[in-house]
């Protein structure tokens, strides 16, 4: 790529856009405000959007508080940052859309992917893929209800992929005004391959943007699924827990900026930061020790910390500890760490 090569956009009503069209996918247990924050904070201008880890919606509408607790203060970062919703009930997910927008939400994606054996026997997530009336109608209650763009987020079938264009019609007819599209079935784990031909073919089926998502793990994959694709942009999920860096990684080999190596006193610095975040944000000791050692063993992987092989970190019983056997194991001075 060349300096001159621009980085793809997705524009929506009401002045919303997507700048670049690289979103941070919705991670339930991962994505929470800090990660969001840290995330967009260590990738300036590379993460266009992002939205919160799925709310469920079931008896009645979402509070305020439910909303804010997930979302709230989202608002001042730099980056939209949308409202994921989760339910079979049209009525109670549109309010709680609108309730969302009025706490200032800028948008609404709405999850047809969760693939969670207890949701889909509550006939939500993914189990609406096979109920397009009711998909229907959810969408399109959201998106009377919504003063603010709906989007919407699928995988692309159950147990075969042969609905995905009308899947995609459908939710395009609804209303949605873009359409992410999650590469895998339902029956689908993690570790098999997604098969981007689908997200192609959503492409092909509708008119408003499809974000492709699947195993986008480094810049090359980034771009080979916006070249093979046709997709408008692409969302990051597991890569982003490996490579915090991947989305400036992406933008600086897009725009020819000579790429940084990153050290491995920034990833401690940033696993640092993060415990401050999680902590300033309510969690408590055994909370942000859980998510370090996540954090520790996906960098681990992903080649950002070195070899696995002295795995005592993960041993440690608390942060304290965490920190000094992970500066042992960097041969570090542990960062600072802030007192607020
Ligand atoms: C731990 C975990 C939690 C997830 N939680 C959500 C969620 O709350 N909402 C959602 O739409 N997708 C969720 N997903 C799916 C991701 O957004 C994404 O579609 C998936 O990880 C595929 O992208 P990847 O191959 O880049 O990881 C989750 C995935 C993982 C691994």
């Amino acid at each position: 790529m060349t300096r001159s090569a621009s980085l793809p956009k997705v524009r929506l009503s009401a002045g919303l856009e997507f700048a670049p069209a690289l979103m941070l996918a919705p991670m339930e247990g991962v994505t929470d405000r800090s990660f969001r924050r840290l995330i967009v904070a260590e990738n300036p201008a590379a993460v266009g959007a992002a939205c919160t880890e799925f709310l469920r919606v079931s008896q009645t509408p979402l509070s305020a508080e439910q909303i804010v607790r997930e979302w709230g203060q989202d608002e001042a970062l730099a980056v939209p940052v949308g409202v994921q919703l989760m339910g079979n009930d049209a009525d109670l997910i549109a309010e709680s859309a609108l309730r969302a927008a009025h706490l200032g939400a800028p948008f609404i994606d709405l999850n047809f992917g969760c693939p969670a054996p207890k949701v889909f026997q509550h006939g939500a997530g993914s189990a609406l893929l096979c109920d397009r009336p009711l998909l229907e109608k959810i969408v399109a209650a959201t998106v009377r209800a919504s003063p603010v763009p709906v989007t919407a987020k699928i995988r692309s079938g159950i147990e075969a992929d042969d609905e995905v264009e009308e899947i995609a019609r459908c939710i395009e007819a609804a209303g949605a005004q873009l359409l992410t599209v999650h590469a895998r079935l339902r029956q689908d784990s993690y570790r098999t391959a997604p098969d981007w031909s689908r997200i192609r073919r959503a492409v092909e089926a509708v008119e408003i943007p499809v974000i492709g998502n699947g195993s986008a793990d480094s810049p090359a994959a980034i771009d080979a699924m916006l070249r093979t694709t046709g997709c408008a942009g692409v969302m990051v999920g597991r890569a982003a827990i490996s490579d915090p860096w991947l989305f400036s990684r992406w933008r600086n080999q897009r725009l020819g900026i000579p790429a940084a190596v990153t050290p491995p006193s920034r990833v401690h610095t940033w696993l640092h930061a993060y415990a401050n975040a999680m902590a300033a944000g309510g969690a408590t000791e055994r909370q942000v020790l859980g998510r370090l050692k996540q954090s520790w063993k996906a960098l681990s992987a992903g080649g950002l910390l070195p070899a696995a092989s002295d795995r005592t970190p993960l041993t440690s019983q608390s942060l304290d500890c965490f920190h000094q056997r992970l500066g042992e194991h960097l041969e570090l001075d542990a960062p600072q760490i802030r007192s607020d």
